[in-house]
């Protein structure tokens, strides 16, 4: 989940139980009738294979964009590292990043 706009573990919030802060889940990116630009090219890009990494890494990919809108190769590999998919769909997942960013830039002209 985000936590003020970061991504944190889940189990974090369960033991931390923190009060007065913006909490972000994979279901509240969208606007309840159409997926996020994120999320839409993660299915684009068939980045998700069993999708049991994906809400991490569609979150981690939303705070990176919030942070730094053009990141590197290298910034996107580092900023997910965190993040590990035993489908091993990197490559997807990068594609999917710029994808992301096309669309999100798309959407602020
Ligand atoms: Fe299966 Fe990432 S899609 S773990």
């Amino acid at each position: 989940v985000l936590l003020d706009r970061h991504p944190v573990s889940w189990s974090f919030l369960l033991a931390a139980r923190p009060a007065g802060h913006e909490i972000t889940t994979l279901e509240g990116l969208g606007d309840g009738q159409s997926l996020h630009p994120i999320q839409q090219a993660f299915v684009a890009e068939r980045a998700l294979q069993c999708a049991y990494c994906t809400p991490g890494f569609v979150l981690a990919v939303r705070a990176l964009l919030d942070e730094n809108p053009r990141p590197s190769d290298d910034e996107v590999r580092e900023y997910l590292a965190g993040n590990l998919c035993r489908c091993a769909g990197y490559a997807d997942i990068l594609r999917a990043v710029r994808a992301a960013q096309e669309k999100l830039r798309a959407a602020a002209t």
